[in-house]
């Protein structure tokens, strides 16, 4: 814990997201978006989006541990790999409940809980990884966990869902930017994850307002990239 009165510290957090027209980031719950990529249908945007971390700097990447666990569960085998971002050093991954059962652990970072059970933090010392324990109760404490990321050294980093992490990311209000790969899809749904999954808000003044900082054509099939700054006017 940082001592009191110090101000908390973060990282740059941009949310680097692939997702349909109309903001799904997955075909339905529980299915890997690799498969959008697998039938061809995204014109070459899922790797497109995995170079974009190394245009945007990002030295470490982000995930949701549902996300992680859908992977594991739903896996999609590709012709041609996705794009590996070079750039970044470690994948970060928030297991809060200590939910996962690690099977690959290299640059592996591990944000969990301080009261999650002790059998778990045992996984994470026998399989030497690297971990950080923020906040306890029902959520990992977002802000305590980015001050400890900043204090490894992570300067940039690229959040990349699913949309339960963005969310929770969004209304805790520490996201700086917001780069977007539009799919030329649509997928419609009803509890199909989006881009951002959190409770509703109250009015309009809890928007996240956002400014355009680029866009252009993506790929060979209509997809279209969406650079924005958090925090333009309004
Ligand atoms: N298109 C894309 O670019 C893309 C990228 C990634 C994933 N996906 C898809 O997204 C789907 C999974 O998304 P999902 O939304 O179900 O899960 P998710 O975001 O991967 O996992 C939920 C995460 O949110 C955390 N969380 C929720 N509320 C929180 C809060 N208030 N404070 C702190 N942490 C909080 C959970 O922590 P705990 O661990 O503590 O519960 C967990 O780590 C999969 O189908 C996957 O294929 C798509």
């Amino acid at each position: 814990m940082p001592k009191r009165g110090v101000s908390l510290k973060k990282p740059k957090v941009i949310v680097n997201v692939f997702s349909s027209v109309d903001g799904r980031i997955t075909t339905s719950p529980d299915r890997n978006v690799m498969e959008w990529t697998a039938a061809g249908i995204d014109g070459d945007a899922n790797t497109i989006t995995h170079r974009l971390y190394d245009d945007l700097d990002c030295d470490a990447m982000l995930s949701g541990s549902e996300s992680l666990m859908v992977w594991g569960s739903h896996w999609v085998e590709l012709e041609k790999p996705i794009y590996v971002p070079k750039k970044s050093k470690s994948y970060i991954v928030f297991d809060g409940r200590g939910r996962i059962n690690w099977q690959q652990t290299k640059d592996l970072v591990v944000v969990t809980r301080e009261d999650v059970p002790g059998s778990y933090i045992e996984q994470l010392r026998e399989k030497k990884i690297t971990y950080i324990l923020a906040g306890r109760g029902n959520h990992i404490d977002i802000r305590l966990a980015l001050h400890h990321l900043y204090e490894m050294g992570f300067r940039t980093i690229g959040l990349s869902g699913g949309g339960s992490i963005n969310g929770a990311f969004l209304r805790a209000g520490v996201i700086d930017e917001i780069s977007l790969v539009l799919a030329p899809l649509v997928i419609g749904g009803r509890t199909t994850p989006t881009t951002f999954d959190c409770e509703d808000l109250l009015s309009v003044e809890g928007a996240a307002s956002l400014e355009l900082l680029q866009s252009k054509p993506l790929g060979n099939k209509g997809a279209v990239w969406l650079h924005y700054r958090v925090g333009g006017k309004k």
